[in-house]
């Protein structure tokens, strides 16, 4: 069962107003352990209002959030060491070398003084950076910059990575790099992640949050998304040498709520839409259906949205 009580992340009805702004209208969600989560919405649509409430680093309005249970204004400082978080634009100490810096947030991290040593060892393995760790942060190339602001955000091991847009700005190759070590990490954490990038959430979420306006706007898996929001379920196919009569036949099938012909430019065939219900796939239905009529079918095609359409539509006003 899912509660507030028993969820990793428990976000119920949070307002964030910055003066007359209203960055965020009473957003609720839960996160179980283990999920990698995207947040996923255009500029300003209040994702990282969104983080820095759930890292204790501003406050909610109103609305609550609990970590594992644990209100995080009541028990702040406990809640906020098993929470790593990796900021937009994290600012790193340009002068300072990877291994310094590392050491400073370790220190300010409480970490035993005789732990540091090893656990930035063991940080550097885990994101790669072991051969960058005695250089200074501002000569390194973007994707390592990155990878150092990862490696400060998981310096304590905590359960909970917050990570706000850790890809942009990079090029593709160190994109797919650092989405592969999001998803390597996000094993054995709850990860939550921002991005307006919807090929991001695919690739390494699997859960999307979709935020417009301040507001909670599509829960659920990319498959889950696309049926809630995929609108319309319909179906082109092309039949040759078939006249208008096909179209009764059509509209028998079991699920076909409506059959439209299309104008086509291919005198040999004709073309037309179904419309099916909801969330049904008529696709062997109508394959079945061609061969007992003996119909040539010579394209048959789902049409249902994509989730890019799906995002567009959903963000566009
Ligand atoms: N410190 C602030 N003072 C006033 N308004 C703010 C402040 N921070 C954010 N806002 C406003 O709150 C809204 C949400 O901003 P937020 O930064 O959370 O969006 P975002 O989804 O992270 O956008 P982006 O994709 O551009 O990073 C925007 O209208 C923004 O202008
Ligand atoms: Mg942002």
């Amino acid at each position: 069962m899912s509660t507030s009580q028993t969820s990793m992340i428990s976000v119920q009805n949070l307002v964030r107003d910055y003066g007359p702004i209203r960055a965020l209208s009473d957003v609720s969600f839960l996160i179980e352990r283990g999920q990698v989560v995207g947040l996923l919405g255009p500029n300003g649509a209040g994702k990282t209002t969104c983080m820095k409430i759930l890292t204790g680093f501003i406050a909610a309005t109103s609305g609550q959030v609990l970590i594992d249970g644990k209100d995080i204004v009541e028990h702040g400082v406990e809640v906020r060491k098993r929470i790593g978080y990796l900021p937009e634009n994290a600012p790193l100490y340009q002068d300072m070398r990877a291994r310094d810096y590392l050491h400073f947030v370790a220190r300010l991290r409480n970490i035993a003084p005789e732990k540091i040593k090893e656990r930035i060892e063991h940080v550097a393995k885990v994101i790669q950076i072991e051969s960058v760790l005695n250089q200074d942060i501002g000569t390194l190339s973007k994707g390592y910059r990155q990878r150092v602001g990862l490696a400060q955000a998981m310096i304590h091991d905590p359960e909970i990575l917050i990570l706000d847009e850790p890809t942009s700005g990079l090029d593709p190759n160190q994109i797919i790099e650092i989405r592969e070590l999001i998803k390597e990490v996000g094993k054995d954490r709850t990860v939550i992640l921002s991005t307006h990038n919807l090929h991001e959430v695919t690739a390494t979420c699997n859960r999307i949050l979709i935020v417009h306006k301040g507001r909670l706007i599509a829960d659920g898996s990319p498959a889950e998304i696309q049926e809630q929001h995929g609108g319309s379920n319909t179906f082109k196919i092309s039949i040759q040498g078939a006249g208008e009569s096909v179209k009764d036949t059509l509209m028998g099938l079991e699920g076909v709520t409506d059959v439209v012909r299309l104008e086509n430019q291919d005198q040999a065939a004709t073309d037309w839409r179904l419309f099916g219900a909801a969330d049904v796939d008529l696709r062997a239905d109508i394959f079945n259906l061609a061969v007992q009529n003996g119909w040539t079918l010579l394209e048959l095609h789902h049409e249902r949205q994509d989730l890019e359409t799906i995002f567009q539509r959903l963000t566009l006003t």
